[in-house]
This record gives structure tokens, sequence and C-alpha cells, in this order.
């Protein structure tokens, strides 16, 4: 299939990132051609773009899209000067251990299908609304369905049932709880922050995951500074998200996470051979300076806008994280209390007009950046041989997505990754 009258294309490509009056040719799911259009080859099948920009489909590497019920009154009393709270998330968790199997999954797909209308063809999701074994375990079975990027995050919060127990919680977490999600899993994830759990508690959990195969990360630096996000970059997790308040050291740990060699050809790699398996393979092209072809082995830094709005809270300061060299991603944390946003194009706006980011900077850690947040080397670009996953917009230039906030600017998602 022909691509053909592309205003402009981002591929990401190290040496020509973007390029105007582009095509792009797509064989058995994955693109086999980036040119000219003038130059195109013949295809059996044509697509005309009409001018407009097409960009690589946005990965979205941080949801909680299996829940019960809503908080919106949570948000009202939020807008009203109340403030965020991680206590929140124990009454999610009372909504979602009473909902049915059915009714979990029939509300992450009213999610997932609005975040592929608005251009998403990757999607990341956590657990962490059940908190038992058996709610856990159900919510990651849910969610394989729906994605091979899936995160066990029975450490989100301390349940109230074990209140005044915490050390009995973590070692259910690391112990039995860990046992049955991890087949399910290719992930594990804690909240570090106030009102969560500890540096402490987080490594012991952590590194009990990493034992079992599962890649790590991290929620850290939401709420206030902790010594989460260099806990992340000690233990090697592939992404630490929120950083929003961070310490200077923590800056340099993650500009320097990536190490000498950092990239490297394993797929695998400290991301480990989850349950799940997936195609991490891409397309053996080799390691360049954008980081496109290889996996990145550094932690990258996962930032949340989306909470930031629905928190009323500072946004984090994008323009720091890439000025020390950070690899930056942008995801929507999609979630019942802290962001209930299923859109990458809001978020790309927000990093856009509150963050420090060009345009350009927030596509490409919508895309790229999601991707080796995920250490996927098939997704998140469009030089030859990534996943067809292509999203055409409905306009002359990526920069609209910023410029036109809240307008529905995704004219067609070619999402071939998940077909
Ligand atoms: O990523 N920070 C922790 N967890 C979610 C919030 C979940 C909630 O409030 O329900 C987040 O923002
Ligand atoms: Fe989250």
């Amino acid at each position: 299939m022909l691509i053909e009258n592309i205003g402009l294309l981002v591929t990401h490509d190290a040496e020509r990132p973007e390029r105007s009056g582009a095509a792009i040719v797509i064989e058995n799911g994955r693109v086999a051609w980036v040119g000219d259009w003038t130059g195109a080859p013949d295809a059996d099948e044509r697509i005309d773009a009409g001018g407009r920009c097409a960009i690589p489909g946005f990965v979205d590497s941080h949801s909680h899209l299996v829940f019960g019920g809503d908080r919106a009154a949570e948000f009202e009393a939020r807008m009203a000067g109340r403030r965020y709270e991680a206590g929140g998330i124990r009454s999610t968790v009372e909504a979602t251990r009473a909902a049915s199997d059915a009714q979990l999954l029939a509300g992450a797909r009213r999610l997932l299908s609005e975040m592929r209308a608005q251009g998403t063809t990757t999607v990341e999701i956590k657990s962490g609304y059940g908190l038992t074994v058996a709610d856990e375990c159900r919510i990651l079975s849910l969610a394989r369905t729906l994605t091979a990027e899936t995160t066990y995050l029975g450490a989100h919060v301390v349940p109230a049932d074990y209140s005044g127990r915490r050390d009995d919680y973590v070692a259910l977490v690391e112990g039995e709880m860990l046992d049955a999600c991890a087949p399910h899993s290719r992930w594990i994830d804690v909240f570090i922050d106030d009102g969560a759990f500890t540096v402490d508690e987080a490594r012991s959990i952590l590194t009990a995951g990493i034992a079992r195969g599962l890649g790590a990360r991290v929620h850290a630096g939401q709420l206030g500074v902790s010594g989460g996000v260099r806990l992340a970059v000690e233990l090697g997790a592939a992404s630490v998200d929120h950083c929003t308040y961070l310490a200077d050291a923590d800056v340099e740990a993650l500009a320097g996470s990536a190490g000498a060699g950092a990239m490297s050809r394993d797929a695998g790699g400290s991301a480990g051979a989850g349950a799940v398996s997936r195609d991490a393979g891409g397309t053996g092209a080799a390691a360049d300076a954008a980081g496109v072809g290889a996996v990145w082995a550094g932690t990258v830094a996962t930032l949340l806008p989306g909470v930031e709005f629905s928190t009323r809270s500072p946004y984090p300061d994008a323009r720091r994280l890439l000025d020390a060299g950070v690899r930056v991603a942008l995801a929507s944390d999609c979630n019942p209390g802290s962001s209930y946003t299923s859109s990458m194009p809001f978020c790309i706006a927000l990093a856009v007009r509150e963050m420090g980011m060009t345009a350009a900077e927030a596509v490409r850690a919508a895309t790229l950046g999601g991707a080796q947040a995920l250490r996927r080397t098939d997704i998140g670009h469009l030089r030859v041989g990534a996943a067809a996953d292509i999203v055409l917009l409905d306009a002359p230039s990526y920069v609209h997505l910023a410029y036109r906030p809240g307008v529905p600017l995704v004219h067609r998602v070619i999402a071939s990754s998940t077909e």
C-alpha cells in the first residue's frame, strides 16, 4: 500500500527526521519504503494523503484503564481548592472490586477506542485498583487481552484493609501477589510518594519483580521530591513517571542513566522476558544517535501533564530535562483520579504551552519517547522496517496539535502493529 501526497512526514530518521512532499509504502504491516512523493514506487492500493501531515502513531506508555466508577466529585472538590492526595485511589479500589469482569472490560475498551480515535496505536496498561491477589490478577488478565504492555502495580497504595499493617501488605505484593500477577505482566511498577510507598519498600518490591523477569518502572516525583527517581535509575528502570518535583541530583542521575554503551541490541535487556511475549525485534537497524533501531537501555523521564492539569499542580519542567540530555516521554496517565484524559494531542498541547517543549519535541516524546520508555524499537518511528502505525492529521503540520488545542485533528489512523 502506498500513502502518497503527504505534506509533511515525521519519521524520526536520524539524518532526516521529517520530510515534505513525501510518500510511504507499507508491506505486511511494516514500513517498506520512505521517500519523495514524486519518486514513489507503484502499489496495488493507494491512499492520497491530500497534503496532510503524517506522524507515527502515539505510544501512550502510562495508563490505568481497568477500573470501576469515576471520581468526578473529587475533581470538582479539587477545582474548588482541595488538594490531590494519593488516598483517593482507595475509592476507585472499592468500585473496581465491586465491578464484574464484563464491566471492567467494557470500560477499558471504551477508553481504548477513545485513544485510538485520537491517534494512539500502542498503550501500556497498569493494574493497581484491585490490591488483593485475586483482583490484581483479574485486572491484569483483562488488560492482557488489550495490550502486550501490561504492568503489575500492586504497590499503588496500601489498601484500607491493611491499614496499620503496611509491612504485611508489602510482603504480599512481593510474594503471593507477584507470583499470581507475573504471568500476566511484562512490567512491575511502584508508586513512590507521600501517602504511597517509601524508597526502601519500593526497592524491595521492584527487586523481587526484576528477579521474576519483569522490567521495572516507577511512579515518582508527583507530589514531592523523594529518592524515587534515583532508585529507578539505580535499578535500571525503563521509565520513571511524573517527574514533576526533581532535585538536581535526580536530573543528573537520569541524564547519566544511559551510561556508555547503554544502547543494546539485546531487546530483552533488563526489561526482561515477562510472560507476555511481544515483538521487540525492530528491524535490525544499527544503533544511531537518535536511538532508533536499538533498545534504549537508560531510564526515560515520562511526563504526564494531564495530571498537573487535573490536579492544579505546577507542570514539570521538560526544558530542564531536555537540556540536561534526559530522554523524555509524554503519556496520558489515563485514570479516574489524577488524569481522566485519553488524549495524547491534549498532552502535547499542554507540553508545548506549559512545559517548555517545542511541538517537534512534544511529538517526538509522545511517539519515540514512549517507545523508548517501553524499550521497544519497532514502534514510535517510521523508518524502513518500523511497524506501520501512522496517523494522518487534518493539518499541514504537527504544530497544529498544540496550536489548535481541543480540535479533533486526527483524520485517519493506520494501526498495523495491533491488527
Ligand atoms: O499515576 N500516582 C499514582 N497513581 C495515579 C493516580 C491514580 C488515582 O488517583 O486514582 C497516577 O497519577
Ligand atoms: Fe499513573
